[in-house]
């Protein structure tokens, strides 16, 4: 079965079993997944029963897809994202950014975790991303010699509107350039030296790859990284993945107010 195909039989399936048409899709990063679990009028469909949908093996994430309502406005959460570390298939980590297209999404939300590079920064902090620097060295189909600065992947509408509901529900944000690499270890003293150089705020190991491909097809893009901790060589302490869960875990409060804050102000 080709492509198109694929993602046709896995576009049917979901038609099928939700009544909900949002507009608006929210990919959870590590350890956010949780704001789907409070949403209202929940329509969940198990990633795992969707016809070619891929599965993610990472812990922490959920693998489902939640269509639920934020306020009155309808949306799709994609709880558990694959990331290109897993299987070196950038098919899999696009898969469902095209399903999210052909469901009629219009603005898509992409949350992460990623390392604090900037200084200023403190873990629990949320960034609003403005740039990201794609340090992979893969890059997607479709891109060859296209000039992402003539249109910028992240929407400034929307993140003007992402500053708005924090300002209007006292919740500090910050604003900066995401780095993203392949881990997935994690970066070196040197490594995070040179990122910041090159002008990164914050590290992680996904959401390149999806922001791309969504603004190339015409979707408005917002990002939002939780900063689960400082990177190595700024942080004083060791780095493992239960600390990126942790600190995920102490702000998804916050977290989940800031994208509810904002859907609604979409
Ligand atoms: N580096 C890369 N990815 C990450 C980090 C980090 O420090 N924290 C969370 N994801």
């Amino acid at each position: 079965m080709d492509h198109e195909q694929e993602l046709n039989e896995s576009v049917a399936y979901i038609l099928d079993h939700v009544q909900a048409r949002p507009t608006i899709a929210v990919v959870l990063g590590s350890g956010l997944g949780d704001f789907a679990d409070n949403l209202v009028d929940r329509e969940i469909i198990a990633t795992a029963d969707i016809p070619n949908y891929p599965r993610s093996t990472i812990v922490g994430h959920k693998g489902k897809l939640v269509f639920a309502s934020v306020g009155n406005k309808p949306i799709v959460a994609f709880q558990g994202r694959t990331h290109y570390y897993e299987s070196n298939n950038l098919k899999s980590v696009l898969f469902p950014v095209h399903v999210a297209h052909r469901l009629g999404i219009k603005q898509l939300i992409v949350t992460n975790a990623a390392g604090g590079l900037n200084r200023n920064f403190v873990g629990g902090d949320l960034m609003i991303m403005t740039d990201q620097i794609n340090l992979t060295f893969v890059r997607i189909p479709g891109f060859e010699f296209s000039d992402a600065s003539l249109r910028p992947i992240y929407s400034h509408a929307m993140i003007e509107k992402a500053e708005q509901a924090a300002a209007e529900n006292t919740i500090t944000v910050r604003k900066g350039v995401y780095v993203g690499l392949k881990g997935p270890s994690y970066e070196t003293a040197a490594e995070i030296g040179m990122l910041t150089r090159i002008g990164g705020d914050a590290v992680g190991m996904s959401t390149v790859f999806e922001t791309s491909l969504a603004s190339s097809l015409g979707m408005e893009v917002l990002g939002i990284s939780c900063i689960t901790n400082l990177a190595t060589g700024i942080s004083p302490t060791k780095l493992s993945h239960e600390e990126v869960t942790e600190v995920g875990n102490r702000v998804k409060h916050t977290f989940a107010r800031l994208i509810s804050a904002t859907i609604a102000l979409l």
